[in-house]
């Protein structure tokens, strides 16, 4: 049985994936696809709905991007939005002007129809529209659903087709009635059922796992103690069991206790298959003598994938390699339509070019919802809640050369830092908490003697994305007790600071 779903073609909009996970807040599954997709592709997908997503673009543009003609022959409820009402018009036989003005402007709408998609919703209406583009007559077959003041057409609709357009967008916060219209498309005119939920979202994706990696096929996943990686191998192995083996790399640069802990969770508690691979000295032995970020971020990133593939070879033949990749991922390596928003440097993940079958049962997620799946999924809350950890670990907060002794100083207040965030309850408040051990050492005095020891530096950062960033506002009490214990606890070290720099300008590791 497929799952009942929406598919949003995206023509490279900023909003397409707000978009898709309203619709998720609906409870309603919805995928992602490529505006070019073949209309056949879709069908084959069996969705109940069709939405064309917007896009800053004019229907004009010599390289505007357009769908197969045949996607208007699918026979299901579609929602143009935008660009996507521009497309639909031109497509199917009306016309669309330029307004030769771009801006966004709060619009009251005066809705002629109220028994589609307004279904339910007063006469006038507050958007924002926000196109340079408008549709000057509808196609036939459509009638003008509402409009606004020096826009003829703000919404229009083929209730025959099931064909429905807005100027606007309704999945944006300043779309208060966007709700009630995107309701209205998907359970009314779509039919679609109330079904997406966490738990029907794991027993459906184990189910095209199993599927899909079936019969005798093995499959390999990184496991890293993150929790995307972690979510996706419990998914794959609650499907295909043993078939599933775990790689875990421990590259020496792990916080404390975190091989152990990644270890007893997979290995005792959840019996998955998982083979440990110390490479502690291995990675040290290449890091030696490296001072540059850049040059450390290689070679970790080298050496990870060179012993990954060793442990994987042993394993012997597997197709399928599992990826914890979410949809923050799929958006920052950009989509068909859409520009590369950031090149990801995801060192410490794995090339494309490994021969194998990726398996990504978190595509669509987004990272709150992928916790939700891990706590659904019975993983304990130090793997679910877990703050993001940077690939090459603590080598890009150890400043200049990695050595041991500079190791173990990072791990020791790192440690006092997190124990203090938690017992203080503010741990999932902060989106990352570190320290950093930069290159530098100062003088101080302890117990009347003078020191020259190092500086501890604090990070603590609250966010949605790690693209922007803002430092945490601790309590100085609780600052102080922390400060207090790493000079305390922690030895050559005899200052802390904090780091009170945003990102931008600053990023937030150091290296
Ligand atoms: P920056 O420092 O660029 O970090 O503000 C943004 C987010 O990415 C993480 N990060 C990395 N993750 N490999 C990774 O897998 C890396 O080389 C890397 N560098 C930074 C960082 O921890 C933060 O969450």
């Amino acid at each position: 049985m497929s799952r009942e779903k929406v598919v949003i073609l995206d023509f490279g909009g900023q909003y397409t994936q707000l978009l898709a996970r309203r619709i998720r807040e609906l409870h309603v599954y919805s995928e992602i696809l490529p505006h070019n997709t073949r209309a056949e592709q879709v069908r084959a997908q069996q969705p109940q709905a069709l939405i064309f997503a917007g896009c800053a673009g004019s229907v004009d543009d010599e390289d505007a991007p357009g769908v197969d003609p045949a996607m208007y022959e699918l026979g299901i409820p579609l929602l143009g939005i935008c660009y996507g009402m521009q497309l639909m018009a031109k497509d199917l036989g009306g016309t669309v002007r330029g307004a030769g003005r771009r801006e966004l402007r709060k619009t009251v709408l005066d809705v002629r129809k109220t028994d589609g998609l307004f279904a339910g919703l007063k006469r006038e209406i507050t958007v924002r529209l926000s196109h340079g583009d408008f549709v000057s007559t509808v196609p036939p077959g459509f009638a003008v659903s509402a409009s606004a003041p020096n826009l003829p057409v703000a919404a229009m609709e083929d209730t025959g087709r099931q064909f429905y357009a807005v100027q606007f967008h309704p999945e944006v916060e300043y779309s208060p009635h966007g709700k009630a219209m995107l309701q209205n498309f998907l359970y009314k005119a779509a039919g679609l059922a109330v079904n997406w939920s966490v738990a029907s979202f794991i027993e459906d994706t184990v189910r095209q796992i199993r599927e899909t990696v079936t019969g005798e096929a093995q499959a390999v996943c990184g496991l890293s103690g993150g929790v995307d990686s972690s979510v996706a191998a419990v998914m794959v192995h609650k499907a295909i069991g043993d078939r599933l083996h775990c790689i875990f790399v421990d590259h020496g640069l792990l916080r404390k206790n975190e091989a152990k802990q990644v270890l007893s969770v997979f290995r005792d508690r959840l019996r998955m298959k998982v083979t440990a691979v110390d490479a502690a000295e291995h990675f040290l032995g290449k890091l030696a003598g490296v001072y540059d970020p850049e040059e450390k971020r290689k070679i970790i990133g080298a050496e990870f994938i060179r012993v990954f593939e060793r442990e994987a070879a042993k394993i012997g033949k597997a197709d399928y390699l599992v990826q914890g990749t979410v949809y923050p991922d799929v958006i920052e390596s950009g989509t068909a339509a859409g520009a590369v928003i950031k090149s990801h440097h995801n060192v410490g993940g794995l090339p494309e070019d490994l021969n194998f079958k990726l398996v990504e049962p978190l595509r669509y997620l987004f990272k709150d919802e992928v916790r939700l799946v891990g706590e659904e999924l019975g993983l304990p809350e130090e793997i679910v809640w877990r703050h993001p950890f940077p690939g090459p670990g603590l080598a890009v907060r150890v400043l200049g050369e990695v050595t041991r002794e500079k190791l173990e100083i990072v791990r020791a207040a790192d440690a006092i830092l997190l124990e203090e965030i938690k017992a203080a309850g503010l741990y999932r408040d902060i989106w990352q908490a570190f320290a950093v051990l930069p290159d530098i050492r100062s003088v101080g005095v302890t117990r009347d003697r003078r020191t020259y020891a190092y500086t501890v530096a604090l990070r603590a950062v609250t966010g949605q994305d790690a693209m922007t960033a803002d430092w945490y506002r601790f309590p100085h009490d609780l600052l102080a007790k922390i400060s207090a214990r790493i000079v305390k606890e922690v030895p050559r070290v005899n200052r802390v600071v904090y780091d009170i720099t945003t990102k931008p300008p600053a990023t937030i590791e150091w290296e």
